[in-house]
């Protein structure tokens, strides 16, 4: 008998970013009558929407090929997409080394997968790639979603022109786009009328967004964020990731003018001292950066900073790693990310001298983490007693437990008696460990 219905399994790896475009990946697959699974084996249709940011990031997509490709031999109708960043680096190529794949699309190209699944049904056997960067948006051809999770992201940039030595998004992602202003009010409207409560505004730097106003000017992050905050049902707004350098004063400004932009900000740094971020072809310098959290702060004095590290990069010696530790004390970020630094084939930074070796990163990479982790316990347990508005995402892991963010983007676990999920709870934080806050409603 016929399935009633087409299953697609979908597996994201990587940032914000490839979650928003596997979740508009399934949204043109529901277009198509396919319906979502967790379990590959029953599926007609794998995405591996891949990263390619670190080594290790990128190698994953050949050892998910190999757990999936072995389906098609129980289903030889299965086709297998992949998507995103990894596609894009090796281009024409990929297909040579990613057996088994039927169709690859890169990041600019998702919009054409009914295309490329129709093409080939059509003529089994057909191998699709397409990774180019076209001339028009990606974002004119996607369909309406089909429905929104309390916490939704809604990309509004893409690409980047900066060419951070060590990075390989411009070489992935292509050029910077800024989406219309017009264009991502009438998105963000469309979702807060299916669900969406909170909005995480996304762009590699989205505080350079500056997408076209009605007048056909270039418009900034903080007018967006004053016009979003307008619609009615919409509760939160978030924006990652931001450069340092585009942190503009009226930005700034808005952290202490517009209550539902959330008193949270995720600023990456990646080293504390000047000579590595110069290296790094980062385009400030430490006391800028302090210069801006100084700002911050003075608006919206409870702000929760965030960031990104990089340790062994190119150069980087004892002294070099010594003042990113000083900054640490100085900043004390409520969360961060960390990493060894990965050297990208065809980036600047691959080819400098003075590469570290693995052993010191390592070593270097748990010193920065045991300080950091600190500071986001002091950071946590700071909210004892505090009653924090949460949003209530989902279900816990326990029975009767619901799990939501605080405004400072902590994960918080709340238990109740109903379901809650999609409202704002007010909690009494009883708990603070490392990774979450348990609370009480009030
Ligand atoms: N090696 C290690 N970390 C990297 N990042 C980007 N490229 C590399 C690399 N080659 C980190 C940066 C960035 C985050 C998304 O990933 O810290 O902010
Ligand atoms: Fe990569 Fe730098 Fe662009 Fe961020 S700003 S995406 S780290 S090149």
């Amino acid at each position: 008998m016929e399935k009633p219905f087409k299953k697609v399994f979908i597996k994201t790896f990587g940032c914000q970013m490839n979650v928003y475009d596997s979740g508009r990946m399934a949204d043109i697959m529901a277009g198509l009558g396919y319906e979502k699974t967790d379990n590959p084996e029953e599926a007609d249709v794998i995405i591996i929407n891949t990263c390619h940011i670190r080594e290790k990031a990128s190698d994953k997509v050949f050892s998910e090929l190999g757990r999936y490709t072995p389906f098609k031999k129980q289903n030889p109708n299965l086709i297998i997409v992949v998507a995103g960043c990894v596609v894009q680096a090796f281009a024409d190529e990929f297909l040579a080394r990613a057996k088994g794949v039927d169709i690859a699309l890169g990041p600019q190209c998702y919009h054409l997968l009914g295309q490329k699944l129709l093409e080939v049904g059509a003529q089994r056997g057909i191998r699709v790639v397409e990774a180019d960067f076209p001339t028009e948006s990606k974002f004119d051809f996607l369909p309406k979603h089909t429905d929104c999770a309390a916490v939704s992201f809604l990309a509004i940039q893409e690409g980047c022109d900066r060419f951070c030595s060590y990075c390989v998004v411009p070489y992935t992602r292509g050029a910077e786009y800024s989406r219309p202003f017009a264009d991502v009010v009438a998105e963000a409207k469309d979702m807060v009328a299916k669900g969406a409560k909170e909005i995480v505004l996304l762009g590699q730097n989205v505080n350079a967004w500056h997408g076209e106003d009605e007048n056909g000017k270039a418009s900034s992050l903080d007018k967006l964020i004053y016009a979003l905050a307008k619609i009615e049902g919409l509760y939160r707004i978030r924006f990652v990731t931001s450069y340092p350098s585009d942190m503009t004063d009226e930005l700034i400004e808005a952290f202490g003018k517009e209550p539902k932009l959330m008193p949270y900000l995720h600023l990456p740094i990646q080293s504390g001292s000047d000579k590595v971020l110069k290296a790094m072809n980062r385009r400030y310098t430490v006391q800028e950066y302090s210069k801006i959290i100084e700002k911050l702060r003075a608006v919206r004095a409870d702000i929760a900073i965030s960031s990104d590290f990089i340790v062994g990069f190119a150069g980087e010696n004892e002294d070099d790693f010594n003042n990113t530790l000083k900054l640490l004390d100085k900043v004390r970020f409520a969360s961060s990310f960390s990493f060894k630094y990965s050297p990208r084939a065809g980036t600047v930074g691959a080819a400098m001298k003075g590469q570290v070796p693995e052993d010191i990163k390592g070593e270097r990479l748990t010193v920065l983490q045991a300080k950091l982790q600190e500071h986001q316990l002091s950071f946590n347990k700071n909210c004892l007693g505090k009653e924090l508005d949460v949003l209530i995402e989902g279900k816990g892991s326990k029975a009767g437990e619901f799990v939501g963010h605080s405004p400072y983007m902590q994960t918080v676990i709340v238990p109740f008696d109903e379901d809650i999920v999609g409202r704002i709870v007010k909690v009494k934080i009883t708990k603070a460990a490392l990774n979450n806050l348990v609370g009480e409603a009030v």
